[in-house]
């Protein structure tokens, strides 16, 4: 008898215990990759030059090991394969980019290009015969040099470019594709790209804050040509994609600052789409505005948004898309200390120093430290910030030095982060509907080369066709899918 209730108890526990780890009903899992990082075929037929193929050629040292992505993956060659992996983990959806200068070589939309059409129809149209949804974001960093020549992303005449090329897109494959990304990471876009990534236009002051404004008007007008012209077609869901780093206080007294270096960051980009006001976060609005007088500007150096431009903006999506891989401790300059690199070690512009936390595991990249339970608190972040909305996490993923198959360190970092996900669905009902591996296979990580490696397939770099194997992850992963549990 006392067995006998142990073993009912004992099942019941079980029961509870297993659906506490199962997914909700429809959520999906996909997997990811972007363009330049995986096609090659950098010039191919009548493919153009981008500003990735222009700073590898122009600045070989810039990345580790003078590595390139003239072939990466070559994806452009090996398309079935990739498809075939993603239908072998038995996965809902696959998350690439398309190459604006592959498909319209002149930067507009006077001529596409016969190659470029096919090689992304056929991509969509493989996807969908194995059953699973082609995710598309529209642009991931590889921009037509052509366009750069003209001023890139600090013209604000960039917003229409951006919508020729997106009206391109959506007439060509607006039919089969359901879900489109505007932009990926405009943070990085710009932050960064007028820092030290490529177009590495050192302009920190003026030209990230020019670039801010018109990515997000590029993204508004994009979505509001998809929601008018397309959707009532088509019925899909579009949105632009952040990535948000978890930032805490580093102590007691830290607490503004972290709220300044939240609005510093991700509220740059997301307030303006996502807040019931519209707009730049008030905060660092002014801040600018008054070190700009300082310095002698007779305007602000972030732009300001006219009243028209605040109604573009606000409101466009249909969903939160979410990068996150990492966290940061921030705290307040100290008065003798310098901060080198903004990003890595902080905000120049407004005294922060982000740090990390001895304890959080390192990956192989220096910028990617493990603390699963950031995942959790940045997507309450979210909720608190803009209400219950619908989460879709884009990427999330680990960094290795190691090729092993057996990446044992990816599962636990994966069972962790997911896990954290888990709990913020059914513990604090966050709304996330989906969840996106970074990254299918081992592939170009920008100025890391091929140093770091997120993917759940392995890729001989050495051999010529790139032959990919599946690590011991993407047998994990393909039965959480499978499942719809974690509890495996
Ligand atoms: C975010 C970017 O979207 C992707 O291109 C990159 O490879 C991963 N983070 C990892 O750094």
């Amino acid at each position: 008898m006392v067995l006998f209730l142990w073993l009912f108890a004992a099942s019941v526990l079980c029961v509870c215990q297993c659906q506490e780890l199962d997914f909700p009903p429809g959520f999906q899992f996909g997997v990811g990759s972007s363009s330049y990082q995986v096609e090659g075929g950098w010039n191919v037929s009548d493919k153009a030059e981008s500003i990735w193929d222009r700073y590898i050629l122009e600045n070989p040292d810039g990345i580790r090991n003078r590595s390139t992505g003239k072939m990466a993956c070559n994806s452009y060659r090996l398309w079935q394969r990739d498809i075939d992996m993603v239908a072998e983990m038995g996965l809902d959806f696959y998350r690439f980019s398309i190459s604006w200068p592959r498909i319209l070589p002149t930067g507009f939309s006077n001529r596409i290009s016969e190659d470029g059409k096919n090689y992304y129809n056929n991509l969509i149209n493989g996807l969908l015969e194995k059953g699973i949804q082609p995710v598309v974001t529209i642009y991931h960093w590889d921009l037509p040099q052509r366009l750069q020549n003209l001023g890139g992303w600090t013209n604000p005449l960039i917003a229409d470019w951006f919508v020729d090329y997106a009206r391109v897109l959506f007439t060509l494959y607006g039919d089969r594709v359901k879900t489109w990304h505007t932009i990926n990471e405009p943070w990085i876009i710009c932050d960064f790209g007028y820092v030290f990534l490529p177009p590495a236009i050192s302009d920190y002051a003026v030209g990230r804050l020019l670039c801010n404004k018109h990515v997000l008007l590029a993204h508004a007008k994009a979505w509001r040509l998809y929601d008018t012209e397309f959707r009532p077609k088509y019925n899909g869901q579009i949105a632009i994609v952040n990535q948000l780093t978890w930032i805490e206080p580093a102590g007691q007294g830290d607490e503004d600052i972290a709220e300044l270096a939240f609005q510093d960051t991700i509220g740059r980009y997301t307030y303006p789409i996502f807040s019931k006001e519209g707009g730049w976060p008030q905060r660092i609005q002014k801040i600018i505005a008054k070190k700009s007088k300082e310095e002698g500007y007779d305007f602000s150096r972030l732009p300001d948004f006219t009243q028209e431009e605040v109604e573009l903006i606000r409101g466009t999506y249909d969903f939160f898309g979410m990068n996150h891989y990492t966290s940061r401790i921030v705290r307040k300059r100290r008065n003798d200390e310098t901060i080198h690199t903004y990003i890595l070690q902080g905000s120049r512009e407004l005294e922060i120093v982000f740090e990390t936390r001895p304890e959080w595991k390192n990956t192989s990249s220096v910028w990617f430290k493990e603390f699963p339970q950031g995942f959790r608190r940045i997507l309450q972040w979210v909720k608190r910030s803009f209400g219950d909305i619908k989460i879709y996490v884009t990427e999330n993923g680990y960094a290795s030095d190691s090729s092993s198959l057996e990446d044992y360190n990816r599962i636990s970092y994966l069972r962790s982060y997911l896990e954290q996900m888990l709990l913020a669905i059914k513990e604090d009902g966050i709304n996330v509907l989906g969840y996106t591996v970074w990254t299918l296979m081992d592939n170009f990580e920008w100025i890391d080369g091929y140093h770091s490696k997120f993917g759940l397939y392995y890729v001989n770099f050495e051999c010529p066709n790139r032959t990919r194997t599946p690590r011991l992850s993407a047998k994990y992963y393909a039965s959480v899918a499978k499942s719809h549990s974690l509890n495996i």
